[in-house]
């Protein structure tokens, strides 16, 4: 028989230690004069779309979770696997789990939107983590996006200032492939007017998968009988898969291409010579400024008192309380950034590269 007044004991204990635990939320606590709020409690769930790209496993999650864990809260995740049910379902799953902020890579920035409602309805606040979701009321929080685009094709064109162009763009769903195109095209586009340079191949990469970008790219230099002097690459992988392509032709390092994240074998193609650009984004203080943010929002401080931010105006009007971190283009001539930011080992960038040929490299 269970004993009634043991009963009652437990639950006032256990009405405690919910209570301490509120009452731990957002604390304030002075310490040495200085004022901080801490986030006792606070748990932040984070939906990842994929751990497919090197970037997100290796950067950004640690520094995110480390930033979420020294603020007192508790990081958890789900990865969906590149399938946009699947997040939808992750992040009930997340809520479900009680969590106070969700930070979202979104798969498909329209697919996830109801989810995204759904929580900011409910109070939940959201971050669109590098990838854009539609919603005013949610944080954006990413490098910009355009600029690196810029940067892509400025690297390309330094090298190849006419010519047959090839664009291998990114992940239809994710708004970054087109932001990336605007920017490129800004660079491009008084070449192409003028006729300097041909667009002569162009499409999407599902998923961003460097073997699709590979096949889409041999199919591009079938195409066009080899005529092609210049790949701008939307990012790393895809790059990978494209100088692939290149090198079963011969054309591997003659044929200037662009790539982004600072993938440890894209600095490596930087230092071989096969890859022109590999646009840096320190992707640890992406993390960290989501981290922080996610801690700041759950613990009740409003979108517009978060310190750093701008606001951007999206494709779909809407005016996002955004942090947009700058990135970095890195070619042969500054790999010396990545060394110093301990980003890559020497010993890992210089893999394969005859000595002399690039001052890291010895
Ligand atoms: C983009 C992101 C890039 C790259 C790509 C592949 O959205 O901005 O850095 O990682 O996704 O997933």
């Amino acid at each position: 028989m269970i004993n009634r007044k043991l009963v009652a004991v437990l639950a006032i204990a256990m009405l405690a230690v919910v209570l301490a635990a509120c009452g731990d939320d957002a604390a304030t606590t002075t310490t040495g004069g200085a004022t901080t709020t801490a986030a006792q409690g606070m748990i932040i769930g984070v939906s990842w779309n994929n751990y497919n790209e090197e970037r997100w496993a290796k950067w950004d999650e640690p520094d995110m979770k480390a930033a979420i864990e020294a603020a007192g809260g508790t990081y958890i995740s789900t990865d969906a696997g590149s399938s946009e049910a699947k997040q939808a379902t992750d992040v009930e799953q997340l809520i479900a789990q009680g969590a106070d902020a969700l930070i979202i890579l979104a798969q498909n920035g329209t697919a996830i939107l109801p989810s995204v409602q759904a929580a900011l309805d409910e109070g939940i606040p959201v971050i669109a983590y590098d990838r854009l979701i539609e919603d005013a009321r949610a944080l954006y929080i990413t490098f910009d996006n355009v600029e690196v685009g810029r940067m892509q094709a400025r690297a390309v064109f330094a090298v190849a200032p006419t010519g047959n162009y090839v664009f291998i763009k990114g992940n239809s769903a994710d708004a970054n492939a087109d932001f990336l195109f605007e920017g490129q095209m800004e660079v491009l586009q008084a070449a192409i007017d003028s006729g300097a340079i041909v667009n002569v191949g162009e499409s999407y990469t599902d998923n961003w998968l460097p073997s699709v970008a590979q096949t889409n790219m041999e199919q591009f230099l079938t195409q066009n009988n080899n005529d092609v002097q210049a790949v701008v690459a939307s990012n790393d992988g895809t790059a990978g898969g494209v100088i692939t392509a290149l090198a079963a032709q011969g054309l591997a390092g003659i044929v200037p291409v662009s790539g982004q994240d600072g993938d440890a074998a894209a600095l490596n193609r930087v230092a071989l010579g096969t890859q022109t650009v590999s646009v840096w984004k320190d992707a640890r203080e992406l993390g960290k400024a989501a981290g922080e943010a996610a801690v700041a929002l759950a613990s009740g401080t409003a979108l517009g008192d978060l310190p750093g931010t701008v606001m951007f105006t999206s494709p779909g009007g809407n005016q996002m309380v955004s942090i947009l971190l700058t990135p970095v283009p890195i070619t042969k001539d500054n790999l010396q950034l990545v060394i110093d930011a301990t980003w890559i080992t020497v010993e890992t960038l210089c893999q394969g590269v005859t000595a002399g040929t690039v001052d890291v490299c010895g």
